[in-house]
Order: structure tokens, then C-alpha cells, then sequence
């Protein structure tokens, strides 16, 4: 009788391993993360770190886009708080403001998109696309 309870129990943390659908905070967890990997590249094209390349830039300005046309979607009401979620309160508290920045992301990586054609235009127009990461952060994220 054990048995298969342990089996099905199994699949299940298998599962929510590999893809944590139906998991808002995994999820939302997962998007920002390639989010941040995303802005590893820009941050260290800025620094020289890495060479400037016109593809790898407009590559990650396409994930900001992507992740923050819906990013909203992932902060039902049921999902405030567990799995080491740094999302602050204040994001249920004042979701159009939240939305907001969102949108302004948004706005801001899609103007990038079509103003970096190269190095120089590059460091004239990133910074303001990065500012928006901070200014979400520091209003709807909790400092762990
Ligand atoms: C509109 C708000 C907003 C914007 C804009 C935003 N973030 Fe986030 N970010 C969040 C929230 C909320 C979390 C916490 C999610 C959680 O823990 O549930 C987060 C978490 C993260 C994490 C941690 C992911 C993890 O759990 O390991 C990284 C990395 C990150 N953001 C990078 C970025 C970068 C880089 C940008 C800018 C390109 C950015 N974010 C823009 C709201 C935002």
C-alpha cells in the first residue's frame, strides 16, 4: 500500500523540480532569473568585461521585453508569500504601481531595441533601461 504513494509522490517533487508549473513563485522566480542572466551580459559589455556585440545586446533587450509584458500574471493573490519569494507586500498593496514599472521596462527595452545599433549608442541608451530594474526593486522587492 506504501508503494505507490511514494511513486506518485516522487513524480510530483520530480516534476515540480524540472518545470514548477502552476507554482506562480517558482515561475516568477524562473523569469527573473532569466532576466538577470539576460542583464549579465549588458552588465558586462558596460564594464568591458565581455566584447560588444550587437546580437548578444539585442538578445537580452528581447528577454526584458518578454518578461515584462505579463510578468504581472505570476502575483495572484494566492501566492504572496513561501518559496523564498523576495517579492514585497507592497506589490498586492499597489498592483498599478507595480504594473507600472513593468510597463515602463517594457517601454524602455523596446525603445533600446531600436536605438542600439552600435558600441556608442549602446552606452548612450542602456543605462536607462538597467535604471528600471533598481527602481522596481528597491519599491516591490524585500531585501533578504
Ligand atoms: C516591475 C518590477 C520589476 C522590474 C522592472 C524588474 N524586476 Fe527583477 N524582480 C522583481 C520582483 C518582484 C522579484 C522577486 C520575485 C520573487 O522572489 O518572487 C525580482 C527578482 C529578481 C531577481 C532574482 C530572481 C531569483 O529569484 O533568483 C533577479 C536576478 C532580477 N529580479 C533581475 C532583474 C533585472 C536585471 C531587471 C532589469 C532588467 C529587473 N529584475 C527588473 C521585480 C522587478
Amino acid at each position: 500500500m506504501i508503494r505507490p504513494l511514494f511513486v506518485v509522490a516522487a513524480l510530483a517533487l520530480g516534476a515540480t523540480a524540472v518545470v514548477a508549473q502552476g507554482d506562480p513563485i517558482a515561475e516568477r522566480k524562473a523569469a527573473m532569473k532569466s532576466v538577470g542572466a539576460a542583464a549579465k551580459v549588458i552588465g558586462d559589455t558596460m564594464k568591458g568585461d565581455a566584447k560588444f556585440e550587437l546580437a548578444a545586446i539585442q538578445k537580452s533587450l528581447g528577454t526584458f521585453v518578454t518578461v515584462s509584458k505579463d510578468y504581472d500574471k505570476f502575483f495572484p493573490a494566492t501566492a504572496k508569500e513561501g518559496g523564498e519569494t523576495t517579492a514585497a507586500p507592497k506589490i498586492w498593496e499597489d498592483m498599478a504601481g507595480f504594473k507600472a514599472a513593468l510597463a515602463k521596462l517594457n517601454a524602455d527595452a523596446t525603445a533600446a531595441q531600436a536605438s542600439i545599433k552600435d558600441e556608442a549608442s549602446f552606452k548612450a541608451e542602456i543605462g536607462k533601461v538597467m535604471g528600471d530594474c533598481k527602481a522596481c526593486h528597491d519599491v516591490y522587492r524585500v531585501k533578504k
